[in-house]
């Protein structure tokens, strides 16, 4: 029979012992109950979700699953940032506790990145680890958070200090689901692919600065075949790398700007996690080429690129007010990414040429931020 769908797409994180694979297309939400049971030693699973995703999904989870005869129980809670917290990681527990899930059985993490930071969590030391598969249903999720193993909650102290490195079985990244998100939410986990192509492949920047606006508009293939190019450069850092003590914190790229500016907008609806990458991204270019780094026309096609999509691409583009570039420098030293009290920075030599360095000067990162915010 003719299969006029395009294939699942399949990248294999090859880490020794912990290894699992990573599905992407559309369809693997009907399909979930084909894709977990090889995993199942008895025929249940348990699925944590919020009560946005399970609206729109979970009810085609349910059926996806009882086609292969297996049974499902949910627990959904609060969307948003404030459920990766002690009080939501104790409820999972709780709950999975109750469920009476098992070592052997799978715990499903059915959502965006809140969802499957926190019930991996869970799993990580629940019975000291029960196997998870994560479902991502955002761009962000798919493309980053829901591969590589980094899992947790934030605390009072700051955003994912309490946290395991805990490898899912399966991750299914189902590209259909991708049309029900909202075109802000869509735009903002573009920011994070970008952010491949910035820091390890200038092919692949060029493609999306081509395919870019029908990969937005709707475009399976360009979705599918952007998303797979995102997953296996992760899956690529992830596997010279696990544990981050060197090539990992590539995938840092505009997070140290991202992270002061998301805390001072209060990781509010002001500025969207992707959002703040995108910003971030091209003011790392920017000092990139302040210090010689990179040609001057590099940070002027990373915000066109951004601009084209639609995207926020400049401080003047966050609404309200942002502190001053002394307090901005002050938020970035509070990044995890301070290590012996300097600012560790990934600046690039070209598009796709990113490098990790702690070499940068306060002064001219303070110069940069001065220009940004004057030209507010
Ligand atoms: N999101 C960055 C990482 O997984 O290392």
């Amino acid at each position: 029979m003719y299969w006029s769908r395009p294939l699942i797409e399949t990248i294999a994180v090859d880490l020794p012992g912990r290894e699992y694979e990573v599905r992407i297309g559309p369809g693997l939400l009907a399909d979930a109950g084909t894709h977990i049971a090889p995993f199942l030693n008895r025929p249940k699973v348990t699925v944590i979700t919020d009560s946005t995703v399970a609206a729109e999904h979970l009810e085609a989870l349910g059926a996806g699953l009882s086609a292969q005869g297996i049974a499902m129980t949910a627990l959904e809670l609060p969307p948003g940032e404030a459920t990766k917290s002690w009080a939501a990681l104790e409820q999972c527990c709780s709950w999975l506790l109750d469920q009476e899930v098992e070592r052997r059985d799978i715990v499903v993490a059915l959502g965006g990145g809140v969802i499957g930071d926190l019930a991996g969590f869970a799993a990580a030391i629940l019975r000291r680890g029960v196997r998870f598969v994560q479902m991502p249903t955002s761009l962000l999720a798919q493309v980053d958070s829901s591969v590589g193993g980094k899992t947790g909650i934030n605390v009072g102290q700051g955003k994912n200090l309490i946290g395991a490195f805990h490898q899912p079985a399966l991750v299914l990244a189902d590209t259909e689901v991708l049309g029900t998100l909202a075109p802000r939410d869509f735009l903002a986990g573009y920011g994070e692919v970008v952010k491949y192509g910035l820091l390890g492949d200038a092919a692949f920047f060029d493609w999306l600065e081509e395919q870019g606006p029908a990969l937005a508009a709707g475009d399976m293939s360009a979705r599918i075949a952007a998303v797979r190019r995102s997953v296996e450069m992760k899956a690529e850092i992830v596997m010279r790398d696990e544990t981050e003590q060197g090539d990992r914190a590539l995938l840092n790229l505009g997070h140290t700007f991202c992270h002061a500016l998301e805390t001072a907008t209060g990781y509010s609806d002001r500025l969207l996690h992707g959002e703040g990458v995108a910003i971030g991204c091209a003011l790392a270019f920017e000092l990139s080429a302040r210090l010689g780094l990179c040609a001057q026309e590099d940070p002027s096609r990373v915000r066109a690129h951004l601009k084209a999509m639609g995207m926020k691409t400049d401080l003047r583009d966050i609404e309200g007010d942002l502190p001053s570039a002394e307090a901005l420098l002050a938020l970035m030293g509070q990044d995890k990414k301070v290590m012996d009290g300097k600012l560790h920075f990934v600046l690039a030599r070209g598009i796709g040429q990113a490098f990790v360095t702690s070499d940068v000067s306060a002064d001219t990162v303070l110069g940069l931020l001065d220009d940004a915010l004057c030209d507010r």
